[in-house]
């Protein structure tokens, strides 16, 4: 064998070997990702089920003996407009509890995933269909950009609409004043699909942008501070990621990223 060949055998195996390296520390991230994402859920699943048992339970009870407590008092001709109001206040932070309850277990909630090919662009019609009261509402103009062939990934559905959802919900909670513009954009590129939403909204102060995926952050006066966090860990459990660019007083762009059904995606599994 000439020298010559043997130096492009060699190039050849060093540039296999570094190929094969990248592949199996990507390979090995992945894992590592997909192990916290596990142990993160089995707390959350406990702290879920704690949760459930040691204050749903009896909250309902405390709900049922305040409503027996008002007919009692009521059939009796005691029920004064001073009872009648601290039994409506009990009621009321009743219901504030259930509500704190509810959105946490929604936000624990583990789903099995079922997950099944469909076209992304499909999905994010369906959706644009489904907040165009909102957007009216909003005095917001819609725009769709859609890829001309459609882009197929592997999927859970619906959950994968309730996080585009939430994104657009966002956007268009960020336009209060009107007259905004909500731009939802497809493309398709190396094996990955880019789902953009970009509002022209009020944008997110620098400061607040590390915190906007944490569970209960939120700006709003009746947020829970779920929504984002919620999609995250929606397009996580799809190997995806999501990210969030804006400008202050001009807008934000949620760029959400998954990818695309096909060879390239089991060649990197
Ligand atoms: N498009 C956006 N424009 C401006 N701020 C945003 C946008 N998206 C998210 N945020 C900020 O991130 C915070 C967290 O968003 P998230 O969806 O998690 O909760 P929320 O919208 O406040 O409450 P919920 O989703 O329960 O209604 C928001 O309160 C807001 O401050
Ligand atoms: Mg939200």
């Amino acid at each position: 064998m000439n020298p010559g060949t043997i130096w492009a055998i060699a190039v050849l195996a060093a540039a296999l070997g570094a190929l094969a390296g990248y592949r199996l520390a990507k390979r090995g991230a992945k894992a590592q990702r997909r192990q916290e994402r596990e142990r993160e859920q089995a707390l959350l699943d406990r702290v879920a089920a704690g949760l459930a048992h040691e204050i749903k339970n009896p909250l309902g009870a405390l709900s049922l003996n305040v409503q027996l407590l008002e007919e009692e008092l009521a059939a009796s001709g005691q029920l004064s407009q001073a009872s009648r109001s601290r039994l409506a206040a009990i009621s009321k932070d009743y219901h504030r509890l259930e509500d704190v309850v509810n959105n946490f277990l929604r936000y624990a909630a583990h789903r099995r995933m079922s997950v099944a090919e469909a076209d992304v662009n499909a999905l994010v019609r369906e959706l644009a269909t489904f907040v165009k009261p909102d957007v009216a509402r909003a005095n917001a103009t819609l725009n769709l950009m859609l890829s001309d062939s459609p882009i197929v990934c592997r999927v859970d559905a619906p959950l994968v609409k309730q996080a585009f959802l939430n994104v657009m919900l966002n956007a268009l909670e960020a336009m209060p004043s009107g007259n905004g513009t909500l731009d939802i954009a497809t493309e398709q590129e190396n094996g990955i699909v880019r789902i953009s939403v970009k509002d022209s909204g009020v944008g997110i102060p620098e400061t607040d942008l590390p915190r906007v995926f944490d569970a209960y952050f939120s700006r709003k006066t009746h947020g829970t501070g779920l929504g984002l966090a919620i999609t995250k860990r929606i397009i996580e459990d799809h190997d995806g990621r999501i990210d969030v660019e804006s400008a202050p007083g001009r807008g934000t762009t949620v760029t959400v990223s998954l990818p695309v059904a096909g060879p390239a995606v089991k060649e990197s599994a």
